[in-house]
Order: structure tokens, then C-alpha cells, then sequence
């Protein structure tokens, strides 16, 4: 069965539409050539692969051992002494999980590094389902949430003093975790449908003939951009995807806003697009399963994917198997344990790239039992109704605004991005003026590498705010806009309050 002929499921009929409808394979496969992603990787990790320890590999093996065997190998611990006998869960629409006995020993066990087998079988049938990338050979490995990826990828990839490019405004998290390396940040401006294609040809273009090191990453936030709210569009992401190509670098997509895109136009990840293993993909499910789980996936070419795993057997030898357990059973978004049917997807352009498989076997999920209604799409699709709604009710409370500020609705996520008018820096309005009348902002060079730089941005969160609260919120944003406004045609004051 070609995948065109798949029968609908609910699977992905309940999914946002923003995920890609159809396989990108074959539309994309013309430009680039298979990197060796090895080579892009710092110089701390040559040895990698020489490095993969016995302990580990008898881990896994043992992960699997059957009960015939006898063992005088793991060094696990003996789970009688474990202090816990069951464990329950409730669903917020009805149903629960429950663990016990067999279960609940091995959701209180080690784990082999890369992950619980179960869920990382879940995992990659997802990534398979929604995005359909090209044919190579990936993996993934659980994380602690995306940050916890953005910080082992930066770890493989960068070395001291290394350029790097990034939206001008973007995730403080990456930030934190790029200080210890004291890189280059080579920032790339947005516009309100995010990164700029053609200034980031020209800026590494002019990099290129000036002789300059060449960035060997980017890393993005293709939808609903932190903070900016942006979500690029597909054209931008091929042009983007085609730059990755000429200049030689990778681009690693942090992407937990996905299934909070509001925009109906679906938007091919990057991982879909990605001919040539140039894309680590992170996904998380902190914003709408729960924060506290930690969450999160990383997927990527599988040589660089193996010395993730050993960078986290180093850091934490797993990422919690009780969590993992917890969301291998929840009923969003992990896909069903349903039927799978067999595909090819067989398209001989790939062949001209590397790929020696001329008929690629893909696993596709069949209609999924729990994710009728009630199930993962139905949970998405309520998450992004919630989200959608309380932006829309912060735009309609941002009236008083209009002549102070400018903003674009944003196409997704949690975040408002503001500018204010005639106000040079708004570090002082924050943290003075609104935090004195009870409003606490963040002030937009939170987001920016030098957190010293003058910002006129804020950005407003309508995640969690209480919805009475909007219209006040709002009114008293406008006034002290204005009164910082009436201020700013004296001359700035210098910065009263944290000062760093
Ligand atoms: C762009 C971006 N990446 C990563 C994270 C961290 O997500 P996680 O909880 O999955 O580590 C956030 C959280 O705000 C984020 O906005």
C-alpha cells in the first residue's frame, strides 16, 4: 500500500492541522546530499564510538534477557526493597492508570540509556506518522523535555568560541545553555513570519567571503517562536533547509509549540524535509501533558544520535522510567500500542542520495483504540482551543494599547510579542513602574544573548493568567506605557533596578 492510499485515521484526522498531511519524501529530495554528520561534530567526541562502554550494551542486553536466563550481570538494585506496591492515576476525562506488581517494579528500574523499549517503539512510529522524513537512517532517545536535548546538542556540536546562529530574539533557555562556550552568536532578525531566509544567506554569505568561521548550527523555533510568536512558513523552512545545505550546517528544531499552532495551514517540520540528516529534531511534551514529566524526545541521524546516548549514560544514565511509564500509558499524545501495517514508500530519487534502500519499510499507526474520542487528538485539539481562546481573549483586552504598542496576533503557542512605542529600553518600566502597580512583565532582552542590550519588546504570556484578569491587566499596562513614554522625552534613566 503506498502511503497516498492509507485510509484516514482518527490518529491523524484528530491531530492540529498544522502537522504535515503528506509525506515530503520525493518533494524534497533533489538539492541536498547525505552529510556525515560526524564531521560536524566538536572535537571532544572522535572517540565516541570507541568509548561505548560493555556495561552499557550488557544493560541493554539485559533490558531484554528472558526469564530463562540466569543473571549474575545487572547491577540493579532488588526491587523488593522498593517501598511502593501500586500506583494510580486518574485521567481528567475519565479512566486510569494503574500500576502495579510486574509493572510497577519496572516502571521503578533502571533503564537502558536511550530509553524505556516500549515507549521509544511509540516514538518512532510518531515521528513516522506526523512527519514522514526522508528515508535515513535516524533514532530517538528520550529526554528531559527539550531543554534537556538543547543542552546535549549544543554538548556534541559546539566547541569553545564557535559561531552559531539564532533568532535575534529567542529562547533564554538555549542562552543558559550556550554561555559555557563563550560562542559567536550571529543573530538573524525575524519578521512577523520569523526568520529571515534571505538576510541569513547574505549574512554568512558575506561570512563566507570575508573569510570568516562558518556556523556549523542554527537553532530554531519554527512554530510559535519563544518569544516572538512566529511560525514560519514552508516556504521559509525549504529556503532555510536549502542555506543548511550550501553552507554546511545543521539546524536543530526545537519545536514544543507545534501542536499549539493556530494557524489551519499545515507547516512541513523540518525533520520532513530533511534529505540529507542535516536535522536534530526536539520534541516536548511540557505544554500540554504536563511540564513536571519532563517529557521530551530528540531525534536525529543515528551516529550522532548514539553519542547522545552516551553523553546521557555519562550525565544521568536514563531519563526517569516512572515518567516514561506515565506518559507511554497517557492517553496524549502517545500513539496506541494499536495494529501497524507495513508500508513502502519506495521512490528511486533517493537512491541517488545515499539511501540504498530502494523500497523503505515504514511503520504506520492503525486506527488507534484509545485515542477515539477522548483520546490524543481530541486532547490536542482541546489544548489548542484553550491556548487559541486565551489569546484571542488577550488580543480583544489589548485594545486600550492600539496607539501605544504594535503587535501581531500570534499563530500559535503562549506568548504575545509587543513592541512599545517611543520607548527605547522598557527594562526600567518593568521592573519599576509595572512591578510597583502589581503587573509583573518581562521585558524583551530576556531573550536576547546580551541580556545588557535595550529592548523595546515585551513579551505577554496569556497561558495561565486568570481571564478576569485580562482587562486589567491591559489597563494598567497602558498607563504605565504612557507614563514611561512622558519619561522617555527626558532623557533615560539609568537602570534602577537588577542590574547585570
Ligand atoms: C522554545 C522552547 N524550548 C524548550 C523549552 C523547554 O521545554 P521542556 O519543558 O520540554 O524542557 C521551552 C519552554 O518554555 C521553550 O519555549
Amino acid at each position: 500500500m503506498e502511503a497516498e492510499d492509507r485510509p484516514p485515521t482518527r490518529w491523524t484526522d484528530d491531530l492540529v492541522k498544522a502537522l504535515p498531511t503528506e509525506a515530503t519524501v520525493g518533494v524534497w529530495g533533489g538539492l541536498c546530499h547525505t552529510v556525515d554528520v560526524l564531521r560536524l561534530m566538536n572535537d571532544d567526541d572522535d572517540d565516541g564510538q570507541v568509548n561505548k562502554m560493555v556495561l552499557s550494551f550488557a544493560a541493554t542486553l539485559a533490558y531484554g534477557v528472558g526469564r530463562q536466563m540466569i543473571s549474575l550481570a545487572e547491577g540493579m538494585p532488588n526491587e523488593e526493597v522498593f517501598p511502593f506496591n501500586r500506583l494510580e492515576m486518574g485521567w481528567t476525562k475519565g479512566g486510569a492508570l494503574h500500576m502495579e506488581g510486574k509493572e510497577l517494579s519496572t516502571a521503578l528500574q533502571y533503564l537502558p540509556s536511550q530509553g524505556l523499549p516500549a515507549l521509544l517503539s511509540e516514538l518512532r512510529a510518531f515521528q513516522q506518522d506526523l512527519h514522514r522524513p526522508p528515508p535515513l537512517q535516524r533514532d530517538v532517545i528520550v529526554t528531559n523535555g527539550a531543554q534537556h536535548g538543547i543542552y546535549q546538542a549544543l554538548d556534541l556540536l559546539l566547541d569553545q568560541g564557535d559561531p552559531i546562529l539564532l533568532t535575534e530574539y529567542t529562547y533564554t533557555g538555549v542562552h543558559v545553555a550556550l554561555k559555557p562556550y563563550s560562542p559567536e552568536i550571529i543573530s538573524i532578525p525575524e519578521d512577523e513570519h520569523g526568520l529571515v531566509p534571505e538576510t541569513l544567506d547574505a549574512v554568512l554569505s558575506d561570512r563566507l567571503s570575508r573569510g570568516l568561521r562558518m556556523p556549523r548550527l542554527i537553532y530554531l523555533v519554527p512554530t510559535a517562536n519563544n518569544p516572538t510568536g512566529t511560525t514560519l512558513p514552508a516556504h521559509r523552512r525549504r529556503q532555510i533547509y536549502d542555506l543548511a545545505c550550501k553552507y554546511d550546517f545543521l539546524i536543530l528544531e526545537d519545536d514544543p509549540y507545534m501542536f499549539l499552532n493556530f494557524d489551519d495551514e499545515p507547516v512541513p517540520s523540518f525533520l520532513s524535509l530533511d534529505v540529507a540528516g542535516r536535522v536534530i529534531r526536539l520534541d516536548s511534551l511540557s505544554k500540554v501533558v504536563s511540564a513536571g514529566l519532563r517529557g521530551g524526545w530528540l531525534s536525529a541521524p543515528r551516529p550522532l544520535l548514539q553519542r547522545v546516548e552516551l553523553h546521557m549514560q555519562a550525565e544521568l544514565l536514563h531519563s526517569c522510567t516512572l515518567a516514561q511509564a506515565a506518559l507511554l500509558a497517557a492517553p496524549p499524545p502517545s500513539p496506541s500500542r494499536s495494529a501497524r501495517s507495513s508500508i513502502s514508500t519506495g521512490n528511486d530519487s533517493f537512491t541517488d542520495h545515499g539511501f540504498h534502500d530502494k523500497h523503505i519499510k515504514v511503520e504506520v499507526l492503525g486506527p488507534p483504540h484509545h485515542l477515539q474520542p477522548g483520546g490524543a487528538g481530541a486532547h490536542l485539539h482541546r489544548a489548542r482551543a484553550l491556548y487559541r481562546r486565551r489569546r484571542d481573549a488577550l488580543q480583544a483586552a489589548l485594545a486600550p494599547l492600539d496607539s501605544l504598542a504594535d503587535w501581531s496576533p500570534p499563530k500559535g503557542g503562549l506568548f504575545l510579542w509587543l513592541r512599545v512605542r517611543g520607548v527605547d529600553d522598557v527594562y526600567n518600566m518593568v521592573f519599576e513602574t509595572a512591578f510597583k502597580r502589581g503587573l509583573m512583565l518581562i521585558p524583551g532582552q530576556a531573550f536576547l544573548y546580551d541580556t545588557s542590550a535595550p529592548s523595546q519588546h515585551l513579551r505577554l504570556t496569556f497561558s495561565k493568567i486568570a481571564l478576569k484578569d485580562m482587562d486589567l491587566a491591559a489597563r494598567t499596562l497602558a498607563d504605565i506605557i504612557k507614563e514611561e513614554q512622558s519619561r522617555s522625552l527626558q532623557k533615560q534613566p539609568q537602570r534602577l533596578a537588577t542590574q547585570h
